[in-house]
């Protein structure tokens, strides 16, 4: 077969089938029970891409893309393999950035051939093409924020910068906006520079994007990182789009626009879950104040605790109990014991449900992926809409390692950071069991007013470790 029919014919038959793999697997990455094969399906989809590209560039030295194949190979599944679920927020962070850096080194490379190493006369963006040049600089400008970017996040949520604690430079909107504008400006002029003399413009325009990043990033609190990765993902992916326009090659601008849209909508999803506007979350400083807000005092006065033995004997005779799995779960790694328990209590003839809030956690779906990973039941995993009016009528509620979530102040006090935050109504049945290991506040650093409720019942100690404490009770009734 000819070059020109692979390039004309083959080549964008790949893409198309790519790019259907692409869609076919997000879409199957929405539930839990296909988001593997949704998983799997995307990764042909990526490699087809790989296979296309190739044969559309048609000789190129193999050595090189083998040797950075098996480079990257090697490193993706080494994260992958050890990371810990709770850090899988970390993996993101780091992924992105790379995906960031990479649009912006295909965008250098392709400016470096074609103006630099050809010797190219006249200005910028007549070697290239208007819109290419444009897309060139935007690449670099994009990619640069998101690497930066994401390693600052990384570090934050690792907490090896400041503990996490937002990093406020004095007149700082100032000096980021000075840069923002310089950059454009940078960009602008090595668009319309001589070709000779757009290299230092270009240098301008990576160091300040690579400086953007950090700034942009180091004011934010490491609670909120959840909702920036997610953000530095949608901006990975226009980065990536704008490479594909570099390059001319349609699947990356598909590809890339499809991950831009999937991050803003996420960080969307996110914001509004938290009852948080994106620009309250990017200048907010969340969840670091001292506690204060959420309604007075954040002593207690009156809390009541209980061990599992006599947790076990009110489980005895409940008919209905709804689990609440909350950060402190997937701290723990408690979701097989919950399933254990849980099994025990069914076999006894008590219905058992979860109760799923969109934000527990520190990321979309993690109590989702948690459970699964303990093959609980998905039908039983209900939503905080359709769990919320069973409350009412259940027994005993088992709260995991939750705090904000079922924090009934968010209702209540207007003043509160978690105002207006839709909660789980736990503090409606007739019997509460929150386990957790002392009365420290949760993601939001405030006090959660339902430990003092006549109906809670404190379990202080690692979820796991109570858990298998009520599993043996459990067992003996
Ligand atoms: P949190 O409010 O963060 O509370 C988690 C609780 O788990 C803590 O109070 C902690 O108390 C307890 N804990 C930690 N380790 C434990 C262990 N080994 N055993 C038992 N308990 C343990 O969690 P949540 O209710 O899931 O709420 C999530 C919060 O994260 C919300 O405020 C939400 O807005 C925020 N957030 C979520 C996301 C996503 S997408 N999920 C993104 C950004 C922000 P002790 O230290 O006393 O044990």
């Amino acid at each position: 077969m000819s070059q020109e029919i692979i390039r004309s014919t083959v080549v964008p038959i790949i893409y198309l089938l790519s790019t259907v793999l692409f869609i076919f697997g997000i879409k199957q990455l929405a539930k839990v029970k296909t988001a593997r094969r949704g998983n799997t399906i995307a990764a042909v989809g990526m490699l087809l891409a790989i296979i296309g590209a190739l044969l559309e560039l048609g000789i190129v030295d193999y050595r090189w893309i083998v040797g950075g194949m098996a480079l990257g190979t090697i490193i993706g599944a080494t994260f992958a393999i050890r990371v810990q679920m709770t850090s899988m927020p970390e993996m993101v962070a780091l992924f992105n950035g790379f995906g960031g850096i990479a649009s912006a080194l295909v965008a250098t490379s392709v400016y470096w051939d074609l103006v630099v190493q050809r010797g190219a006369t006249g200005t910028v963006y007549e070697a290239l093409g208007t819109d290419e040049a444009i897309t060139v600089m935007l690449s670099i400008l994009i990619g640069g924020i998101t690497f930066t970017g994401s390693l600052v996040a990384l570090l934050k949520l690792q907490g090896k910068l400041r503990k996490g604690q937002p990093i406020l430079l004095p007149a700082r909107h100032y000096i980021t906006f000075g840069l923002l504008f310089g950059s454009l400006a940078f960009g602008g002029i090595a668009v319309a520079a001589a070709a000779g003399d757009s290299v230092v413009w270009v240098l301008a325009l990576s160091s300040v994007s690579l400086i953007l990043g950090v700034l942009l990033t180091i004011p934010i609190g490491g609670a909120d990182m959840p909702v920036v990765v997610s953000l530095l993902n949608s901006y990975s992916g226009l980065a990536a789009s704008m490479a594909g326009f570099v390059i001319g090659n349609p699947l990356l601008i598909i590809a890339g626009a499809m991950v831009g849209a999937a991050g803003l909508i996420l960080t969307q999803i996110m914001c509004v879950a938290m009852n948080r506007s994106l620009l309250n979350v990017l200048v907010g400083g969340f969840g670091v104040a001292d506690g204060a807000g959420g309604g007075g005092s954040d002593e207690y006065t009156s809390v009541t605790s209980c061990g599992p033995e006599e947790a076990a004997m009110i489980l005895e005779n409940a008919e209905s109990v709804i689990i609440i799995p909350g950060y402190g779960l997937a701290v723990a790694q408690a979701q097989h014991a919950v399933r254990e328990l849980a099994d025990l209590l069914k076999e006894r003839g008590t219905k058992v449900t979860y109760g799923i809030h969109p934000v527990a956690g520190r990321m979309p779906g993690h109590m989702n992926v948690l459970l699964a990973e303990a093959d609980v039941p998905y039908e039983e995993l209900l939503e905080m809409d359709v769990i919320n009016p069973e409350f009412k009528n259940t027994d005993v509620v088992i709260i995991l390692g939750a705090n904000d979530v079922v924090n009934p102040v968010a209702t209540k006090d207007p003043s509160s950071p978690i105002a207006g935050m839709p909660i789980l109504n736990a503090h409606e049945a007739r019997s509460v069991f929150v386990v957790k290991r002392s009365l420290s506040p949760g993601y939001a650093g405030i006090k959660n007013e339902l430990f003092e409720y006549d109906n809670t019942m404190m379990i202080f100690g690692d979820a796991k470790k109570v858990l298998q404490g009520l599993i043996g009770e459990v067992k003996d009734l």
